[in-house]
């Protein structure tokens, strides 16, 4: 017997769609909620064609949960390195542990129990319970919102039409299948629904698709105007003796914390970039720095703030120690590999590279 037999017209629409346009991702060649799990992560604010190559990675280095029960935080920082918003991966840690200590290394296969991990809200609970063991839980993203906003013909995306969302994807589980379901109308966002361009033409919905009817999908549902976000100028030095610069760890509760910089910080109204870099490195390492050649400019966005970051070689005295709180290396360029940066460093790393390491 089919096993879509039971399940309503549009749902079987829905999975014969996905049947045929179902994309390739690694994580969808197996059940196992650790990796599943783990994409999930990742695949926060972050598009798939991003993920695959740090997931498999990762895979080829954890397996399986026990081998990342095993590690060190700092080892999948640096797997993590480039992928950003590294409080995902930093939570993951956390909830890993706590499965090993208080779970005895089972992952919970419940709603109540698994939403308690750090870092795991409903969305994650939802996609990893329905995508794993076939739960019939919705899993609302970006991409399922969008598409029943416009099937549902709703224009706002208030907590009420959540509900209504919520509850109409309920109903298309009431004969199981929760995970493809989530899965097709995540594979039906992006590839179909999208937010600038609906295709409506091709999409298994499009004779029962309300924003469909009114002629102008693409205004279903309404989007928010983005805030724009503050932009600060940031100075950082590469602090040279006997042929190592220094490297410090950026402190764990702080945005970034858990990687390596460069000493630096922002520069003050009225400050010029060496007078702000030799006051931010002796604050931050009690070194008295000769600002000497610029390396470059550059700017990076960050999710909340931008920085125009200018790097400059410094060099100190033979004797000269460092004095901070915070743990520090002295590192030459063979050993940039072992330790986890922030993408904003390895730009200063690649401008290195291109003209020279020396001062
Ligand atoms: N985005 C987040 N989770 C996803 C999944 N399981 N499949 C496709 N896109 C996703």
């Amino acid at each position: 017997m089919n096993k879509l037999y039971n399940t309503n017209s549009i749902v079987k629409t829905l999975l014969n769609w996905y049947g045929t346009n179902k994309r390739d991702m690694p994580w969808r060649k197996t059940k196992d909620p650790y990796k599943i799990w783990l994409s999930e992560v990742m695949l926060q604010q972050t598009q798939v064609e991003t993920v695959i190559p740090y997931y498999n990675r990762w895979i080829k280095k954890y397996p399986g949960f026990t081998d990342v029960m095993k590690a060190k935080e700092s080892e999948l920082l640096k797997l993590w390195e480039g992928l950003g918003y590294y409080n995902r991966c930093k939570n993951f840690y956390k909830a890993v542990d706590k499965v090993a200590n208080d779970y005895n290394g089972k992952i919970p296969d419940v709603l109540n129990e698994f939403i308690k991990l750090t870092g795991v809200g409903d969305y994650i609970a939802s996609a990893v319970l329905s995508i794993s063991y076939g739960q019939n839980l919705p899993a609302l993203d970006g991409n399922i919102i969008r598409v029943l906003s416009r099937v549902l013909k709703k224009k706002k995306v208030s907590p009420y039409n959540r509900k209504i969302i919520y509850n109409h994807m309920l109903r298309w589980m009431k004969y199981g299948h929760g995970g493809d379901i989530n899965e097709a109308l995540m594979d039906l966002g992006s590839m179909l629904c999208r937010p600038n361009q609906a295709h409506c033409y091709q999409c298994p919905f499009v004779n029962s698709c309300g924003a469909y009817q009114t002629g102008v999908p693409e205004a279903y549902p309404k989007r928010l105007s983005k805030k724009k976000i503050p932009e600060y100028n940031v100075v950082t030095g590469i602090i040279w003796k006997n042929d190592k610069f220094l490297i410090m760890l950026r402190e764990n509760k702080k945005h970034l914390g858990g990687l390596w910089e460069f000493p630096g910080g922002k520069i003050k109204n009225g400050e010029n970039f060496k007078d702000a870099l030799k006051r931010e490195i002796f604050e931050e390492c009690g070194l008295n720095a000769n600002i000497e050649n610029k390396i470059g400019s550059f700017k990076h966005i960050y999710s909340h703030f931008s920085i125009n970051m200018s790097s400059f070689h410094c060099t100190v005295a033979n004797g000269s120690q460092v004095k901070t709180q915070q743990e520090y290396h002295w590192i030459d360029p063979s050993q940039i590999n072992d330790y986890a940066f922030p993408k904003a460093n390895h730009k200063i790393f690649s401008i290195l590279n291109e003209k020279s390491w020396c001062v």
